[in-house]
């Protein structure tokens, strides 16, 4: 048991006590983190003349020195102390002497730890954008090939009017794109730095806060000292960026699962990204997909927890905001690992144009297209709305798309029917149409593709 207190107390502390409270097992993963804020609040230390510069050069030695040797794996980061701020100083003074214990002049736990969760944090936020923009990379290359893949757009997941992959893709594209401005506004929210705040009240020492938000990056210092370390606001700000995220990744799961089904045959999962049954010889199933869609709930959970955690805390530091470290980590894993297996599993899919275009087809997806023909030659559009119901009906009848009806069948519902019936009612023609800015025709699609491209270009 290795602990940075003691000199009050006349007793040992419980074991399981020791335990319960101990955070080493999972704030070990931010010790580069602690190790950089370290470094600058002793440069600041320094250049206030609170060190002098032979302990700031010795002390920085020797933190750099534990920062190379758990990186090459000399040292092991184990779980005698009690987190890893413990570990670092235990290790600095057995290396440097003395001197390693004037790390801490001016600082608390609570304003260290504060810190180095908003610096793991920004590295989470970029990778986690580097993830939706390869997200995003992989859905515009199959936009641009799909402006003409015809399928059927959905209503209440009954099929309602055609649409192209890259239009339905798009939407996806979208999403992603309103995932990635959450992660930049969370950032420059959360970008202020808390050292220097001490346990709750600053300190006496005349520390340069604003130097060491300089040197560590962030855009200054936190202005008020008792929210500075009890503010977790932008940990729920990212739970809630990440659950949207998933909800996006969730959706779009259950489409792929969808499409991958024996009635759909849209898709064709790659067999590096799909599994068999032990039992079933025939199967083939989109375990990735169903997994995204599964581990949804733990991050939607984690946000919940978060939100819980904090609702009844009174200011400023209280041990249960230690609580926010496996969730957010938790829900931070899994966010990434999804995006880049979905990414993954979108890469390497095939789409099936052949089914894609014949389930719009035998869908009456153009029916209201009929309907249209015929408002453009003079028909009302409620009795044309009727005409083509009972068009619709009578193709059920048949078991026929409208696109193969005879013209006396035509000719036999409405005179008004004349050859160019069969061009207007076409797949090709239904999409074509739709040029308006946002809808799936292939001209405004190409614009659509164009701006993204720029977008993805600059950001
Ligand atoms: N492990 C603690 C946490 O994660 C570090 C801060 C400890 N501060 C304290 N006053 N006990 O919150």
């Amino acid at each position: 048991m290795a602990q940075l207190w003691g000199g009050r107390f006349t007793k040992e502390t419980d074991k399981l006590v020791y335990d319960f409270n101990a955070s080493i097992s999972f704030d070990k993963r931010f010790y580069a983190q602690d190790i950089r804020g370290s470094i600058a609040h002793v440069k600041m230390l320094a250049k206030q003349g609170i060190l002098t510069e032979e302990e700031e050069e010795k002390i920085i030695e020797g933190l750099n020195g534990i920062l190379a040797d758990v990186e090459n794996k000399t040292l092991s980061i184990t779980e005698e102390y009690e987190d890893i701020h413990s570990f670092v100083e235990a290790n600095l003074t057995e290396r440097i002497g003395d001197v390693g214990k004037k790390l801490h002049t001016g600082r608390s736990r609570n304003d260290q730890v504060a810190l180095d969760m908003k610096l793991y944090t920004r590295d989470e936020i970029l990778e986690m954008d580097g993830l939706l923009k390869s997200l995003l990379e992989v859905l515009l290359k199959l936009m641009k090939e799909h402006t003409e893949t015809y399928m059927p757009g959905f209503t209440h997941l009954q099929k309602a009017q055609p649409v192209t992959l890259a239009h339905h893709l798009g939407a996806y594209f979208e999403m992603f794109r309103r995932d990635r401005s959450r992660m930049k506004d969370i950032y420059r929210r959360m970008n202020t730095c808390p050292l220097g705040a001490g346990a709750l009240a600053g300190t006496t020492y005349p520390l340069d806060r604003e130097y060491t938000a300089q040197l560590l990056e962030f855009d200054g210092p936190t202005l008020n000292s008792m929210d500075s370390v009890s503010d977790r606001d932008y940990l729920i700000e990212l739970l809630s960026a990440m659950s949207t995220v998933m909800m996006h990744l969730s959706r779009f799961s259950e489409e792929v699962i969808i499409w991958n089904s024996n009635e759909y045959q849209f898709v064709e999962l790659d067999d590096a990204y799909s599994t068999g049954s032990s039992i079933m010889p025939q199967k083939k199933n989109p375990d990735i997909a169903e997994l995204v869609r599964g581990k949804t709930g733990r991050v939607y959970g984690a946000l919940m927890s978060l939100l819980t955690t904090m609702k009844g805390l009174p200011l400023a530091y209280n041990k249960d905001m230690q609580e926010d470290k496996e969730l957010v980590f938790d829900a931070m894993d899994t966010t990434k690992g999804c995006l880049a297996l979905f990414t993954g599993m979108l890469d390497t899919m095939k789409f099936r144009k052949g089914k894609m275009a014949d389930s719009a087809k035998h869908g009456f997806t153009n029916a209201t297209d009929a309907a249209d023909y015929l408002v453009n030659h003079g028909v009302p559009f409620r009795d044309a709305h009727g005409i083509v119901g009972q068009l619709v009906l009578y193709c059920i009848e048949k078991n026929k798309p409208l696109d193969d009806l005879t013209m006396e069948e035509y000719k036999a519902i409405s005179p008004v029917f004349e050859n160019d019936i069969y061009e207007a009612v076409s797949m090709k023609t239904c999409v074509e149409m739709r040029n308006t800015i946002g809808a799936p025709g292939k001209a405004a699609m190409e614009k659509v593709i164009a701006l993204e491209e720029a977008y993805l270009a600059a950001e």
